[in-house]
């Protein structure tokens, strides 16, 4: 696996692909499972693969884990090189953001989003899906992959950078990859890392939880706001905080409020998100499902 941190050099040795599909995964490093399992797609659906690992600053708020976020790279290589990448990009901040907060006609660019960006996670972390749309699109411009691979665990941030892709008119094909596991339920995430063995124990109901309301959903018997909030109750219950739990339209990230209206909107499918903390860890999980028939 080639390894680049500069733009230019890694540009020159992309530009020797000409003809060669290129797949694209951009992380944030600390990788698990999940990780692996949209880099071993990327080599199925591709003939080149590029990784970033990039802890992006500007997706992070005020008191967030920024400065504390996992870093592993000398396992995160042999994990690349195992799971099949072609290249590994791991640019510095320098890089991506040059001379930041010292323009001097006032910053740098940043991608505006519609309002979907604002609803659900988007609600405690202002500013955070331009943050990430902004540098999936300054990524996008320096490898320009054909296609490029995103974690359905993260179900808006995926939503947002298909949107930008078409609205932006950025000619990539995005591919979203199903979540991956542990064995108990949990949602894998290099943020798991923060949980303690107590909190570890208890966060698979975050899933089960989820897996009930689901369940609930499709009998259809109750208002879904009342759902909702059952399942709200069961993680306050073993401890979560919870910051949301909603059932919305796939497309459109809009609130389901009444099923007998999910059922007329006919073939539309449900996704039910969910994002909770446990101590200071925030998590976050959803399913997607049909629509009650
Ligand atoms: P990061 O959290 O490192 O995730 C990188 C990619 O891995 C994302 O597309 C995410 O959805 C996917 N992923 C994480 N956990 C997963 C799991 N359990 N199963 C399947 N896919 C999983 O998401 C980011 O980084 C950043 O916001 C980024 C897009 C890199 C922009 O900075």
């Amino acid at each position: 696996m080639q390894q680049f941190s500069e733009i230019e050099p890694l540009r020159a040795e992309l530009k020797t692909l000409a003809g060669v599909k290129v797949a694209f995964v951009p992380t944030m490093g600390s990788l698990h499972a999940g990780h692996l399992a949209l880099v071993r797609r990327a080599r199925e659906l591709a003939d080149f693969v590029v990784v970033s690992i990039y802890v992006n600053p500007t997706q992070f708020g005020k008191g967030e884990d920024f400065s504390t976020y996992p870093k592993s790279l000398v396992q995160d290589i042999l994990k690349l090189e195992e799971a099949g990448a072609d290249l590994l990009f791991t640019p510095s901040d320098e890089v991506i953001y040059p001379g930041r907060g010292e323009s001097s006609d006032g910053g740098s660019c940043r991608v505006e989003l519609p309002a979907v960006s604002e609803v659900l996670c988007g609600e405690s972390r202002p500013g955070h899906f331009s943050g990430v749309a902004t540098v999936v699109a300054k990524l996008f411009n320096i490898v320009m992959p054909d296609i490029s691979l995103f974690g359905e665990k993260d179900f808006q941030q995926l939503h947002i950078i298909r949107r930008m892709v078409a609205d932006l008119n950025f000619p990539i094909e995005i591919v979203g990859v199903s979540t991956v596991r542990d064995s108990d339920g949990l949602a894998l995430s290099s943020r798991n890392e923060y949980l303690t063995l107590e909190q570890r124990s208890v966060a698979p109901e975050l899933y089960r939880v989820l897996c009930w309301v689901v369940g609930e959903v499709k009998q259809a018997e109750r208002a879904v706001a009342e759902i909702e909030q059952d399942g709200v109750d069961m993680l306050q219950r073993v401890g979560f905080e919870v910051d949301y739990l909603s059932l919305r339209f796939v497309n459109s990230l809009a609130s389901v409020v009444h099923l007998n209206s999910a059922a007329q909107y006919g073939k539309e499918e449900l996704v039910l998100l969910v994002a909770a903390k446990l101590g200071s860890t925030r998590l976050l999980d959803n399913i997607h499902f049909d629509t009650i028939s």
